[in-house]
């Protein structure tokens, strides 16, 4: 399968790139420039060399990435997402968009800070056409933890969307990374509340100096 993540050159894409790459899928790298594409695509390829994975990572500009896959991760910053899209929109058709976007407020404490439409998922959804089917998924996940090849990656993976076949797509790209589980919340109203998990776990570890991670027993 063709995956590309807008914004694939920052810290969040790292992992998913690897793994993915590792999983047999061919992944691309998006950015605002073919340049920075190209050097991220050098420098997460030797990464995922390491990990004995040839090939299958290349860079391409944002729309250019969008165009060329079936599944696109939204790995942009919260508040140049919705511009970056529209700037893109005719890239996109009948995608599977999954969007981590995670808008935050930084403060005393970290707080959740959703735009109008009530979640940045549900925004990506109302700024892309119609056809295209957006699931949330991964915004609990550090990618720290994504990145880290070492330590097993033990998360539950809380997704959510209104299309089922996609969703069946997003647990399958899920659970292709070893030990991760995907848990479908249902429709994609519910992402304000995942989102939401994301502040709260940064506020526990800043208190608490640990990396938590997030399972549902
Ligand atoms: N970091 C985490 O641990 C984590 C965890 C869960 C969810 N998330 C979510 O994942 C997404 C990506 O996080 P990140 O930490 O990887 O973000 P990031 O490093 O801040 O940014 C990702 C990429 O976005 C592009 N970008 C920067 N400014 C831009 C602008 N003004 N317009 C368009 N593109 C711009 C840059 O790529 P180019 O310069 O190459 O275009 C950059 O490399 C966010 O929505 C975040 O909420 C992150």
């Amino acid at each position: 399968m063709k995956i590309s993540l807008l914004g694939g050159t920052g810290s969040f894409a790292e992992g998913l790139v690897i793994r993915w790459a590792k999983a047999g899928h061919e992944v691309i790298i998006g950015s605002r420039t073919q340049e920075k594409a190209d050097a991220a695509a050098a420098e997460i390829g030797a990464k995922a060399k390491e990990q004995g994975v040839e090939g299958n990572i290349v860079g391409l500009e944002n729309g250019e990435a969008a165009k060329a896959t079936e599944v696109v991760v939204v790995c942009l910053p919260p508040e140049y997402t919705k511009g970056t899209l529209e700037g893109i929109s005719d890239s996109f058709t009948d995608q599977v968009v999954i969007s981590p976007v995670v808008p935050m407020q930084f403060g005393k404490v970290v707080s959740y800070n959703p735009p109008e439409a009530g979640s940045a998922a549900v925004e990506i959804q109302n700024t892309l056409p119609d056809t295209v089917k957006v699931v949330s998924a991964y915004h609990n996940i550090p990618a720290k933890g994504l990145a880290n090849f070492e330590k097993p990656l033990d998360y539950d993976v809380v997704i959510c969307g209104d299309d089922d076949d996609a969703k069946a797509l997003v647990v399958k790209l899920t659970e292709e990374m070893p030990n991760l589980k995907a848990i479908d919340a249902g429709s994609l109203e519910v992402s304000s509340m995942i989102e939401a998990i994301t502040p709260l776990i940064i506020n526990m570890n800043k208190k608490h100096k640990h990396e938590f991670s997030i399972k549902f027993i």
